[in-house]
């Protein structure tokens, strides 16, 4: 939700920490801040705003000369983005900078006022430096474990005390944290994009641990001092992957690394036969009689694909829940239950508290994560990786559809395993998995009929999509994509379903886009279709051609994009990425700021 970043070593702390929080905007963008410890003493410069407007107010009234910082980026949970309720907060002695969410600040802040100590802003964070400083004499380790001590919520925290000049402090609690490992300089930040461009060596910051950091080294201990002997992780990505590639958007970049982002999550589990997929990470699938999958926004829409799959293959009942209100609706855990947790981020709130209330029942949980080492594929019993590589953009397109596809491979092997389908249709499926990148290629040749839709609906304000079964499941997604970068209000509604009230908001000119994937039920889809068309809608279809007739679909709608065939299951992969097309070129027609969507942020780590 927020991002940090901090910096010691030999060069000026400014620039280090400016540029870290450029590759943190996706966290957050409302406000941003940095407190520096040089030959001033400890100087803080902050504002509303972008980035863009902090490096100004730094480079117009100056004074940040300093080698030792931290920084934050915000994206507003208590009190509204304003100057003053940008971070770093300071208090006495004590500046930090937070992402996450202290859930008891009101009532802290209650019993630090009635001990007259007086706050300045109306954020939760704030009672962090207030905290930390209470309890600091001259042992910052104690003092931070005492303020973490009486804290409830999320954190992770980046701190510096006047009287160590030399030194950044930080810990965690759910949020993220890494500390980056240098040659003469080390660093913390929220995420691995922060100091790509410096290091690629870091420590995982696991709870309950305090990381001293100075430009000599690292020392991270427990809350009792005892010093930990941390493991150094290595990033993979290389810089270029989370650069744009020459894409005006990180959304367009990401869209078109699908066919390689599908290979390189399909592939490593295809090696052998269908016996052999996901055998890595799933060993034994015997005991396996139920599936809740727990996760929010797109992964939860890539949950619904799931259902679809893994019902009508292996038929084991699947339920897919929100994450946010499967945390509180006390869930009922049948035998043979095993919960799946669908993340990008690996740091989404909701979906980590849902993963720890699985696991407090003693359910088997399994993550589908992007970010290797996040929290929630620390914490599930098994990973299951999307190799889809670093997603910059808000809206998720190739982590969406790489979950999906990890979705269709585990209903592949529990139908081979439980022999619910016979060996020549898990063959064919099996098969069509190594041709659906060309088929996702593909779908870039339809790029300018999407820009040319795009253009003809980028002034309207309803659209609805409708299908049946799978479709309407993805139809899930094209809504999403479409609200949450274009700001165009669409709702996904079950084709069958329309006439039950909604088709009232049907008249003249609505947009209505159409998917069918589905045979069995692609004239149910037609008929309802008709139904709209005669109440004047402007009807988009996207259609399998193998279950449509092109004579007999061509005058009930106004655009008809049909797509060549391959394994049904895995057809609305391919129409999702056609879907993501539209939604981005809506976006651009409309001026939208498409990675850094109003309101939004890329992991939502506070609930
Ligand atoms: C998707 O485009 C949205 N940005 C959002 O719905 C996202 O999918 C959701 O917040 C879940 O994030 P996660 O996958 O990182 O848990």
């Amino acid at each position: 939700m927020c991002g940090i970043v901090g910096y010691a070593g030999n060069n000026e702390a400014v620039p280090v920490l400016l540029d870290g929080l450029s590759k943190l905007e996706y966290r957050g963008y409302d406000s941003a801040g940095v407190c520096i410890s040089g030959k001033d003493g400890i100087v803080v410069k902050k504002s509303k705003g972008r980035l863009s407007s902090l490096a100004e107010k730094i480079k117009s009234e100056g004074g940040t000369e300093g080698k030792v910082g931290i920084g934050h980026t915000r994206w507003a949970t208590h009190g509204a983005p304003s100057d003053i309720n940008s971070h770093p907060h300071r208090y006495g002695k004590v500046t930090v900078v937070h992402n996450g969410i202290i859930e008891n600040y009101a009532e802290l802040r209650s019993s630090l006022t009635k001990l007259g100590e007086k706050f300045s802003s109306e954020t939760d964070t704030e009672v962090v430096a207030h905290l930390i400083n209470k309890y600091y004499i001259d042992d910052p380790i104690s003092a931070i474990a005492c303020a973490c001590g009486r804290i409830k919520g999320s954190y992770a925290l980046g701190i510096i005390f006047d009287d160590i000049p030399d030194k950044i402090y930080a810990t965690r609690c759910d949020s993220p944290l890494i500390v980056g490992i240098g040659d003469g300089e080390n660093y913390i930040a929220s995420d691995i994009p922060a100091i790509l461009g410096r290091t690629r060596n870091y420590y995982l910051i696991e709870e309950g641990e305090i990381a001293e950091i100075s430009k000599d080294g690292i020392r991270v201990c427990n809350f009792d001092g005892i010093p930990v002997t941390k493991e150094v992780q290595t990033a993979e990505w290389d810089i270029e992957a989370a650069e744009k590639g020459g894409y005006e958007h990180f959304m367009l970049k990401e869209i078109h690394e699908q066919p390689k982002t599908i290979k390189a999550t399909v592939d490593p589990r295809m090696i052998n036969s269908v016996e052999g997929i996901l055998k890595d990470e799933i060993i034994d699938t015997s005991s396996i009689k139920r599936i809740k999958i727990v996760a929010c926004g797109s992964a939860m829409h890539a949950g619904l694909l799931g259902k679809n799959a893994i019902e009508r293959l292996a038929r084991i009942p699947v339920d897919v829940y929100i994450a946010s209100e499967f945390r509180y609706c006390n869930p009922i855990f049948e035998e043979g239950s095993i919960v799946i947790i669908i993340s990008q981020s690996g740091e989404t709130a909701d979906s980590l508290s849902s993963l720890r209330l699985a696991k407090k029942k003693g359910i088997p949980t399994y993550a589908i994560v992007n970010v290797v080492g996040s929290s929630i594929a620390r914490e599930a019993d098994h990973v299951i990786y999307t190799w889809a590589g670093p997603e910059i953009a808000v809206a998720t397109t190739k982590a969406y559809t790489a979950q999906v596809a990890v979705l269709y491979l585990l209903a592949l092997r529990l139908a081979n395993d439980k022999r619910t389908i016979n060996k020549d249709e898990a063959v064919s499926i099996f098969n069509a998995f190594s041709s659906l990148p060309d088929h996702i290629e593909k779908t870039f040749s339809y790029t300018e009929r999407m820009q040319k839709l795009a253009s003809l609906n980028s002034n309207i304000n309803n659209l609805f999509f409708i299908g049946r079964g799978q479709d309407y499941s993805l139809c899930h997604e094209g809504s999403l994509k479409l609200k949450e970068i274009s700001y165009i209000h669409s709702e996904a509604y079950a084709a069958g379903e329309l006439k039950h009230g909604t088709i009232s908001l049907i008249t003249d000119g609505v947009p209505v886009i159409a998917v069918i994937t589905e045979k069995d039920v692609a004239e149910k889809t037609i008929s309802n279709i008709k139904e709209v068309k005669t109440r004047g809608a402007f009807v988009i279809l996207i259609a399998d051609r193998n279950c449509v007739d092109e004579k007999n679909v061509s005058d009930i709608c106004d655009e008809l994009i049909l797509l060549d065939s391959t394994a049904p299951l895995l057809m609305p992969i391919i129409c999702a990425v056609l879907l993501q097309l539209y939604a981005y070129y809506t976006a651009v027609y409309r001026g939208c700021d498409v990675d850094k969507p109003r309101n939004l942020a890329k992991s939502v780590t506070v609930e």
